[in-house]
């Protein structure tokens, strides 16, 4: 049976898995760095990795305000965004299209990120650590400023360049970038207007169909 583990417990756990997470990014943002084309974005991937060697740092003071010792566990979620984000830049040629991807890639590890840090601050503060929510709170801003410069790249630059530069409504021939998040706004916010056209369409049809149907009984 499984032993009942109170808050705090779960809070340190959080703490490890981030540790862990952190750790991978230190690895990944590199990588990162050097598949990306447009140099404001591999300067943003660069600048996160100064800002995440100090997340560890900040993480390692949060086990020590805890009087815990320094750990990490598997952070199976951030492996697996790291995971796709390698395949991606595997598959693809250095381009602006990969950069809208790499982009996308690393807005889902802040976003993961930024729901655990949320979370440990949350609980922090319901157990009485104000000083933790705090050190920590300091890492949560630093995740939501990089999201946010991640945005403003993507939709004042990266994202139509590789949607090939062009001003105007997406050309019918060319494909979308395959490409999902914030990051991808300009690409997907077209979409659910074209889908609304093509439901509304459809629907109409359906009614047409029926009405004969039914004048003559
Ligand atoms: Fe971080």
């Amino acid at each position: 049976m499984a032993q009942s583990e109170t808050l705090r417990d779960k809070m340190l756990d959080e703490l490890k898995d981030l540790y862990h997470a952190e750790k991978q990014l230190i690895k990944a943002l590199p990588k990162l760095a050097k598949a990306a084309t447009h140099g404001d974005l591999r300067s943003a991937f660069e600048t996160h990795l100064e800002e995440t060697q100090g997340h560890v740092s900040r993480l390692e003071e949060a086990f020590e305000l805890l009087d815990e010792k320094v750990k990490a566990k598997p952070c199976a979620g951030m492996a697996g965004i790291i995971e796709e984000g390698a395949d991606t830049i595997k598959e693809s040629d250095k381009g602006p299209v990969l950069d809208a991807c790499l982009v996308a890639s690393a807005q889902r590890a802040e976003h993961y990120e930024m729901a655990a840090y949320g979370t440990v601050i949350a609980w922090a503060k319901v157990l009485g650590q104000d000083d933790l929510a705090s050190l920590l709170e300091q890492t949560l801003d630093e995740e939501k400023a990089t999201d946010e410069k991640l945005s403003a790249l993507a939709e004042s630059d990266v994202n139509q360049q590789a949607a090939g530069g062009e001003e105007s409504e997406a050309s019918e021939e060319e494909d979308e970038p395959e490409l999902v998040g914030i990051g991808a706004s300009r690409a997907t916010r077209r979409q659910p207007a074209a889908i609304g056209r093509d439901a509304g369409s459809s629907r109409q049809g359906a009614k047409t169909q029926k009405i004969p149907g039914r004048g003559r009984r």
